[in-house]
């Protein structure tokens, strides 16, 4: 989740741009080595890790579905720390993925960091050299491009045999998925080499991939679209001018558009990236509304200030188009509450991220936005269905709790809002789930596999789940002596 330019010159930026690299000035800071006594009481699911993790099998308890063979691959900020100096903001520690592989002998695990170009410099010379997304550094350098700060800590999907390890500010990282080696950095095209490209690609019914990549810069905000053949060749990247720089993280697809959400909170200068955003509750957020044929920008919706990192599924109704969307009062999260995650404070965070329902009325460019369930986020569906309505899966919070840690696996019916959910209780942070088929043809019918971490005993597990049966609770618990620091996202690739 981030991209950049800190204490960007507008000029070289633009240059940058049309060169497709983004360069980023940034200034020397303040270490932040030091740990703040107050303590949240999960503070180890922010400890971070500094090396690879080797092969561990893990203890299960239940019979795992033969539907669930294969391998549940996860990304997440990791290396926190590194020669004395710590980053202060979720978004900034390397990435590393974590492997684990269900067969019917069990379960195991392995961890591997992506070795990055920054990562690679960073480990010879012992220290960490560039300020974050949200983090300054001291004796910091200044980056010549997004590539220098490129971590690859946001997302993990398989395409054409390989990985892609996803940040949203430059390029994917190419890795092998059986060793999770990194081969590479991936180039859509030549002048595209760096550009953003965000960690929430999604593939429509054909194979096709599809993306978009936010340059929010002051003045000269743009959006990139990008449209990847099932072959890995690029079909078509373009440029868009927008009206002002929103963040933008995550976007949507139906048959026939691309929709993207110029959030209310706008980039304007800061000592970074985070820093450069400010909410602005007065000025309404822009539905985009493109062709995927040509990348046309058919129409601009304004509606309510709106902030959202992950969008749920999308589909066509007649003349409307309707979505859901985990959405946030305002950009709480991101520009505080992310940063007192990474320095160990105690929550709350934020405000419940919100299920909403948007219907468009493309004719008359009206939108009806319903609330569908009072918190849920990394929202995901049945995938070989992406332009369907159908339940939505995704974390949420116990409304008992006041510190904005998730808590329960819940699943909302987008038409009626029923929400069914499953709470571990007091001791453990669930993460994203996915949805497993079971192998027939029906809409969810499968099961829900996601990863947690009990942050009193310093385990982490995953769990399984039958999907229409949530509240039941898992049919299937493994965990090891192992504390992976939270991640963001992941993928399922079963065994073939
Ligand atoms: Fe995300």
């Amino acid at each position: 989740m981030k991209n950049f330019n800190g204490n960007i010159s507008r000029r070289k930026f633009t240059k940058g741009l049309m060169s497709g690299s983004t360069a980023i000035l940034l200034s020397p800071s303040l270490s932040l080595a030091n740990k703040p006594d107050d303590l949240a009481p999960w503070s180890v699911a922010f400890n971070g890790l500094t090396q690879d993790l080797g092969e561990l099998d893990m203890s299960v308890s239940g019979k795992i579905p033969e539907s669930c063979f294969g391998t549940l691959y996860r990304n997440g900020p990791a290396l926190f720390e590194r020669g004395g100096q710590r980053y202060s903001h979720w978004f900034d520690p390397d990435g590393m993925i974590q492997s684990f592989n269900l067969n019917e002998n069990g379960i195991s695990h392995f961890g591997r960091f992506v070795r990055t170009e920054k990562y690679k410099r960073e480990e010879q010379a012992g220290r960490f050299l560039f300020d974050g997304a949200g983090s300054t550094i001291a004796g910091s350098f200044p980056s010549r491009n997004n590539e220098d700060i490129n971590v690859a800590n946001t997302n993990v999907q398989p395409f054409q045999g390989e990985l892609l390890a996803l940040w949203e500010g430059g390029s994917a990282h190419r890795l092998d998925p059986e060793s999770l080696h990194t081969s590479g950095v991936k180039t859509w095209r030549d002048d595209l080499k760096g550009v953003p490209f965000s960690a929430h690609p999604r593939i429509d019914d054909t194979g096709d991939m599809w993306n978009i990549g936010s340059l929010p810069m002051p003045g000269n905000a743009s959006l990139v679209l990008y449209h990847i053949g099932q072959n890995g060749n690029l079909k078509k990247a373009q440029v868009q001018r927008l009206d002002f720089g929103g963040y933008q993280h995550d976007f949507l697809l139906t048959p026939k558009y691309l929709i993207a959400l110029n959030s209310s909170a706008v980039a304007h200068h800061g000592d970074h990236f985070v820093d450069m955003f400010q909410w602005q509750a007065e000025r309404p957020s822009q539905l985009l509304i493109f062709d995927k044929a040509d990348f046309s920008l058919l129409k601009t919706i304004e509606v309510p200030p709106a902030f959202v990192f992950h969008f749920g599924n999308a589909w066509e109704d007649g003349g409307k188009v309707i979505f859901t969307a985990s959405q946030y009062t305002d950009a709480q999260f991101m520009q505080h509450g992310m940063a007192r995650m990474a320095q160990q404070k105690p929550g709350p965070y934020h405000d419940d991220s919100r299920l909403m329902r948007y219907s468009i009325d493309l004719q008359s460019a009206t939108v009806e936005i319903d609330k569908l369930a009072e918190s849920l986020e990394f929202p995901g569906f049945d995938r070989r269905f992406p332009f369907t309505q159908q339940n939505v899966l995704g974390v949420s919070e116990n409304k008992n709790r006041i510190d904005s840690i998730q808590s329960a696996i819940s699943e909302v019916n987008p038409e009626t809002g029923m929400q069914q959910s499953y709470d571990y209780g007091p001791d453990v942070i669930v993460e994203e789930p996915q949805f497993i088929s079971d192998g027939s043809q029906t809409i969810g019918n499968g099961y829900i596999l996601h990863s947690f971490l009990n942050f009193r005993s310093e385990r982490t597990g995953i769990s399984i789940l039958r999907s229409g049966a949530v509240a039941d609770g898992p049919i299937v618990t493994a965990e090891m002596d192992r504390c992976l620091p939270l991640g963001f996202h992941g993928c399922f690739l079963a065994t073939s």
